[in-house]
Protein backbone atom coordinates (compact mmCIF):
# COMPACT_ATOMS: atom_id res chain seq x y z
CA UNK A 1 0.00 0.00 0.00
CA UNK A 2 1.38 3.74 -0.73
CA UNK A 3 2.70 5.42 2.33
CA UNK A 4 0.33 8.75 2.55
CA UNK A 5 3.97 10.62 2.84
CA UNK A 6 4.38 9.65 -0.98
CA UNK A 7 1.26 10.60 -2.56
CA UNK A 8 2.24 14.19 -3.85
CA UNK A 9 4.46 11.78 -5.89
CA UNK A 10 1.50 9.35 -6.93
CA UNK A 11 1.76 10.85 -10.49
CA UNK A 12 5.69 9.92 -11.66
CA UNK A 13 5.17 6.28 -10.67
CA UNK A 14 5.04 3.63 -13.09
CA UNK A 15 7.24 2.81 -16.16
CA UNK A 16 8.13 5.19 -18.69
CA UNK A 17 10.09 4.93 -22.00
CA UNK A 18 11.40 7.23 -24.86
CA UNK A 19 13.29 6.94 -27.81
CA UNK A 20 13.70 10.39 -29.03
CA UNK A 21 15.54 11.75 -26.10
CA UNK A 22 17.79 14.92 -27.05
CA UNK A 23 21.07 15.31 -25.51
CA UNK A 24 23.07 18.63 -26.14
CA UNK A 25 26.09 20.94 -24.54
CA UNK A 26 27.99 23.53 -25.31
CA UNK A 27 31.10 21.25 -25.39
CA UNK A 28 30.06 17.95 -27.15
CA UNK A 29 27.91 16.80 -30.31
CA UNK A 30 24.18 16.72 -30.02
CA UNK A 31 23.33 13.35 -29.75
CA UNK A 32 19.77 11.14 -29.45
CA UNK A 33 19.35 8.62 -26.38
CA UNK A 34 16.65 6.34 -25.77
CA UNK A 35 15.73 5.87 -22.25
CA UNK A 36 13.81 3.93 -19.52
CA UNK A 37 12.68 5.61 -16.19
CA UNK A 38 11.45 3.52 -13.52
CA UNK A 39 9.90 5.30 -10.70
CA UNK A 40 8.32 2.59 -7.45
CA UNK A 41 7.50 2.36 -4.35
CA UNK A 42 7.44 -0.80 -1.73
CA UNK A 43 5.06 0.70 1.27
CA UNK A 44 8.24 3.00 2.75
CA UNK A 45 7.68 6.67 3.12
CA UNK A 46 10.09 7.28 -0.32
CA UNK A 47 10.16 6.66 -3.80
CA UNK A 48 12.96 4.37 -5.38
CA UNK A 49 13.84 5.24 -9.20
CA UNK A 50 16.21 3.88 -12.61
CA UNK A 51 16.62 5.94 -15.26
CA UNK A 52 18.76 3.48 -18.02
CA UNK A 53 19.90 5.06 -21.24
CA UNK A 54 20.89 3.71 -24.42
CA UNK A 55 22.22 4.48 -27.73
CA UNK A 56 19.18 4.14 -30.12
CA UNK A 57 21.40 2.96 -33.33
CA UNK A 58 23.94 0.43 -31.50
CA UNK A 59 21.85 -0.55 -28.17
CA UNK A 60 24.56 -0.08 -26.54
CA UNK A 61 23.49 0.93 -22.75
CA UNK A 62 24.78 4.63 -21.93
CA UNK A 63 24.08 6.92 -18.54
CA UNK A 64 22.53 4.82 -16.09
CA UNK A 65 21.39 6.12 -12.52
CA UNK A 66 19.45 5.37 -9.07
CA UNK A 67 18.26 6.84 -6.37
CA UNK A 68 15.27 7.23 -3.79
CA UNK A 69 13.02 10.21 -3.56
CA UNK A 70 11.56 11.72 0.02
CA UNK A 71 9.22 14.43 0.77
CA UNK A 72 9.45 17.10 4.14
CA UNK A 73 6.56 15.96 6.20
CA UNK A 74 3.84 18.57 5.80
CA UNK A 75 5.40 20.55 2.64
CA UNK A 76 5.89 20.52 -0.92
CA UNK A 77 9.84 20.33 -0.65
CA UNK A 78 11.35 17.21 -2.32
CA UNK A 79 14.89 15.71 -2.34
CA UNK A 80 16.24 12.97 -4.32
CA UNK A 81 18.99 10.83 -3.93
CA UNK A 82 21.06 9.82 -7.39
CA UNK A 83 24.07 7.63 -7.71
CA UNK A 84 24.99 8.14 -11.31
CA UNK A 85 27.30 5.56 -13.21
CA UNK A 86 30.09 7.83 -14.20
CA UNK A 87 30.83 7.96 -10.70
CA UNK A 88 29.26 10.96 -9.42
CA UNK A 89 26.16 10.69 -6.50
CA UNK A 90 24.24 13.48 -5.67
CA UNK A 91 21.28 15.15 -3.29
CA UNK A 92 18.81 17.69 -5.13
CA UNK A 93 16.02 19.56 -3.15
CA UNK A 94 13.17 21.09 -4.95
CA UNK A 95 9.60 21.49 -5.04
CA UNK A 96 6.79 19.18 -5.90
CA UNK A 97 3.01 20.10 -7.45
CA UNK A 98 0.48 18.14 -8.90
CA UNK A 99 2.29 17.75 -12.41
CA UNK A 100 6.01 19.31 -11.93
CA UNK A 101 8.93 18.40 -9.68
CA UNK A 102 11.70 20.98 -9.85
CA UNK A 103 14.93 19.99 -8.20
CA UNK A 104 18.79 21.09 -7.74
CA UNK A 105 21.89 20.52 -6.71
CA UNK A 106 22.29 21.15 -3.40
CA UNK A 107 25.90 18.13 -2.80
CA UNK A 108 27.79 16.29 -4.62
CA UNK A 109 30.27 13.93 -4.49
CA UNK A 110 32.36 12.22 -7.47
CA UNK A 111 35.14 9.53 -7.45
CA UNK A 112 38.56 10.96 -7.32
CA UNK A 113 39.06 9.14 -10.96
CA UNK A 114 35.71 10.19 -12.34
CA UNK A 115 36.25 11.52 -15.98
CA UNK A 116 36.59 15.52 -16.46
CA UNK A 117 35.03 17.90 -16.53
CA UNK A 118 33.66 17.79 -12.99
CA UNK A 119 30.12 18.02 -12.75
CA UNK A 120 29.16 20.97 -10.04
CA UNK A 121 25.44 20.93 -10.16
CA UNK A 122 22.37 19.88 -11.66
CA UNK A 123 18.90 21.09 -12.27
CA UNK A 124 16.04 19.29 -13.44
CA UNK A 125 12.41 19.49 -14.30
CA UNK A 126 9.74 16.56 -14.42
CA UNK A 127 6.85 17.99 -15.61
CA UNK A 128 3.58 15.43 -16.23
CA UNK A 129 0.51 15.95 -19.19
CA UNK A 130 -1.55 12.90 -19.53
CA UNK A 131 0.16 9.88 -20.59
CA UNK A 132 3.37 12.11 -21.43
CA UNK A 133 6.43 12.82 -18.76
CA UNK A 134 9.14 15.95 -19.47
CA UNK A 135 11.83 15.52 -18.30
CA UNK A 136 14.60 18.68 -18.76
CA UNK A 137 18.20 18.36 -17.37
CA UNK A 138 20.78 21.26 -17.24
CA UNK A 139 24.04 21.20 -15.57
CA UNK A 140 27.27 23.29 -14.71
CA UNK A 141 30.79 21.55 -14.96
CA UNK A 142 33.86 22.90 -14.04
CA UNK A 143 34.17 24.36 -17.53
CA UNK A 144 30.73 25.48 -18.25
CA UNK A 145 28.13 27.21 -16.75
CA UNK A 146 24.47 25.86 -15.84
CA UNK A 147 23.50 24.90 -19.56
CA UNK A 148 20.85 22.63 -20.58
CA UNK A 149 22.22 18.87 -21.23
CA UNK A 150 18.94 16.94 -21.53
CA UNK A 151 15.58 16.99 -22.75
CA UNK A 152 13.34 14.12 -23.34
CA UNK A 153 9.35 13.11 -23.35
CA UNK A 154 8.56 9.74 -21.76
CA UNK A 155 5.09 7.34 -23.03
CA UNK A 156 4.04 5.12 -20.03
CA UNK A 157 4.33 1.86 -20.78
CA UNK A 158 2.99 0.43 -17.41
C1 LIG B 1 28.80 14.30 -21.55
C2 LIG B 1 27.05 14.72 -17.06
C3 LIG B 1 23.09 12.31 -18.34
C4 LIG B 1 25.09 11.37 -22.60
C5 LIG B 1 28.65 14.65 -20.22
C6 LIG B 1 29.60 15.42 -19.47
C7 LIG B 1 29.12 15.51 -18.21
C8 LIG B 1 27.86 14.82 -18.17
C9 LIG B 1 29.78 16.23 -17.04
C10 LIG B 1 30.91 16.02 -20.02
C11 LIG B 1 30.63 17.38 -20.61
C12 LIG B 1 31.87 18.05 -21.14
O1 LIG B 1 32.77 17.36 -21.63
O2 LIG B 1 31.93 19.29 -21.08
C13 LIG B 1 25.80 14.16 -17.04
C14 LIG B 1 24.88 14.20 -15.92
C15 LIG B 1 23.76 13.51 -16.28
C16 LIG B 1 23.99 13.05 -17.63
C17 LIG B 1 25.16 14.88 -14.58
C18 LIG B 1 22.48 13.25 -15.55
C19 LIG B 1 21.93 14.07 -14.71
C20 LIG B 1 23.29 11.82 -19.58
C21 LIG B 1 22.37 10.96 -20.30
C22 LIG B 1 22.92 10.71 -21.47
C23 LIG B 1 24.21 11.39 -21.54
C24 LIG B 1 21.02 10.45 -19.78
C25 LIG B 1 22.31 9.91 -22.56
C26 LIG B 1 22.55 8.77 -22.87
C27 LIG B 1 26.26 12.10 -22.68
C28 LIG B 1 27.14 12.09 -23.85
C29 LIG B 1 28.19 12.94 -23.55
C30 LIG B 1 27.96 13.45 -22.21
C31 LIG B 1 26.92 11.28 -25.12
C32 LIG B 1 29.40 13.27 -24.47
C33 LIG B 1 30.37 12.18 -24.56
C34 LIG B 1 31.06 11.87 -23.28
O3 LIG B 1 31.71 12.77 -22.70
O4 LIG B 1 30.95 10.71 -22.81
N1 LIG B 1 27.60 14.31 -19.41
N2 LIG B 1 25.21 13.46 -18.06
N3 LIG B 1 24.39 12.06 -20.36
N4 LIG B 1 26.77 12.93 -21.73
FE1 LIG B 1 25.95 13.28 -19.92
Amino acid sequence: MMNDAIKPLAWLLGRWQAEKGQGVYPTISDFKYGEEVEFFHVGQPNVQFSFYSWNPETKRPMHREIGFIRIKPGTNKVALMCAHNFGVSEVQEGEVTENRLQAETVGITRMSFAKDPETKKVSRIFCRTDDELEQVVSMETSNTPMTEHLRIKYKKVQ
